[in-house]
């Protein structure tokens, strides 16, 4: 773990957030290959769900809502963690931390007492306007779904749609989360995917498609390049208030077993609720003409946690060589351009030439300084799965050479051919 930190760091990936005024706890900051990385993983999922079904439609809604939001939905009085206060030092802990307890214990010698668990809500309060009081203090969202379903009437208005149908959405959502840490996995403010898949309120048909979101996710996580042996199912012993049924997909971190993304059986818990607080209908009306509130199947993944997932998993140290192993579509560039000698003009002019016709169509790096294998080893850290050097033959065939990240093979391909060659290696 401590080398992904350090490579994330090092080559641009993730920094700690507000690093020069001594960071802010539970915050990350993105940089030029990381916002890449993130850009990536959420257009595969968008293009995957939204794109490339039929039955998907995507939305983009506020952070901000009415606080009644999290009244209706049950957030206010239930998305609570267990809190323990250290007597001696006032240092905070999830009760249900052990771990981390135990360790502060130790660091008071085993003198620290604890305070009685206590119910503290992750809820990140603001405040609107310009006075600091009750009426104008809201709630950052703690969950991105809210926003689908306050929406559910104008979705199903603006679109005729049918069921079922699922409603997918990316944004940003904000936990107080009493200890945040392992890196980006448990931030304060982090971004979420997810699908509110809308069924008929029948269980047979509940449990058709819980099966089904789970293998979806499951294969779409190892076709983007994640190995199976490092994922498994784990069913929740606790649910969320909102939840019928639950279970998480769980990646072997550098840390242990941890959760990456949810599936949630929501049956008609948001829908139900939004119509009692709102006093609107909210109800479907089908074919048949019979009107009622369907289930919410829920697909539910962190975008900083897969980052953090894909990264881990692709992360290898092979032969004195590291490299990241990850998915062409996912890498953040696709491919890094080289003259073989930076002081030839000839070469670079060729060099640039097909530089600046691929970086027409794809995230591609120049580089020409040091020597060829000391620029291989830099695109391998970052992840780049060729890399094209234009050598003196180059200036003859009007060919050049193509090394791929993971074989470190080397292959002849004709400049006016290198497009098509890399398109469909890539996607
Ligand atoms: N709408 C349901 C929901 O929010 P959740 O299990 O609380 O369910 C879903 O969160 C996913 O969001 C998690 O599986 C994880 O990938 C991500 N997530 C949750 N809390 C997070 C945090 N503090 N930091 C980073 N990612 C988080």
């Amino acid at each position: 773990m401590d080398k992904i930190v350090a490579l994330c760091k090092r080559r641009g990936f993730i920094y700690p957030g507000s690093e020069i005024y001594g960071g802010l706890s539970g915050t990350w900051d993105y940089g030029p290959l990381g916002a890449e990385l993130k850009r990536n993983i959420k257009n595969q999922w968008w293009q995957d769900v939204v794109q490339l079904r039929e039955d998907v439609i995507g939305i983009d809604s506020a952070v901000m809502m009415n606080p009644k939001v999290w009244e209706a939905s049950g957030h206010l009085e239930a998305f609570v963690d267990p809190l323990v206060e250290c007597k001696v030092c006032h240092e905070r802990f999830r009760a249900d931390n052990l771990d981390q307890i135990k360790e502060h214990d130790k660091s008071h010698k085993g003198q620290a007492t604890w305070t009685d668990p206590q119910k503290f809500n992750l809820l990140v309060k603001a405040y609107l306007g310009v006075l600091e009081e009750k009426q104008s203090q809201i709630f950052l969202r703690g969950e991105i779904t809210q926003g689908v379903h306050v929406n559910f009437k104008n979705v199903l208005d603006s679109t005729r749609i049918k069921l079922p149908f699922g409603i997918a959405q990316i944004g940003k959502a904000f936990r107080n989360e009493i200890t945040p840490g392992n890196f980006t996995f448990r931030s304060r403010e982090f971004e979420q995917m997810e699908i509110q898949y809308f069924i008929k309120p029948e269980e047979k048909v509940g449990e058709k498609w819980f099966e089904y979101w789970k293998s979806f996710w499951m294969d779409w996580y190892t076709g983007l390049g994640i190995s199976k042996e490092n994922l498994r199912f784990k069913n929740h012993e606790e649910k969320a208030h909102y939840a019928r049924e639950a279970v998480d997909i769980e990646y072997q971190a550098p840390w242990g077993w941890s959760e990456f993304m949810g599936i949630h059986h929501r049956g008609d818990w948001d829908l139900s609720r939004h119509e009692e607080f709102s006093g609107q209908n909210m109800k479907f009306k089908d074919l048949e003409g019979a009107e009622y509130l369907p289930w919410d199947i829920e697909s539910s993944a962190g975008v900083d946690r897969s980052l953090l997932f894909f990264l881990s998993d692709a992360y290898k140290q092979e032969d004195n060589r590291i490299y990241l192993r990850l998915h062409p579509k996912l890498a953040p560039i696709k491919a890094a351009v080289f003259p073989l000698l930076a002081n030839k003009p000839e070469l670079v002019k060729t060099a640039r030439k097909i530089y600046l016709d691929l970086k027409s169509c794809l995230m591609v790096a120049w580089d020409d300084r040091g020597n060829i294998g000391g620029r291989y080893a830099s695109q391998d850290e970052i992840g780049t799965p060729f890399c094209i050097t234009v050598d003196f033959k180059s200036l003859e065939d009007e060919a050049v050479t193509v090394r791929d990240r993971n074989t470190t093979k080397q292959d002849r391909i004709k400049i006016s051919g290198l497009k098509e060659y890399l398109n469909g290696k890539i996607y």
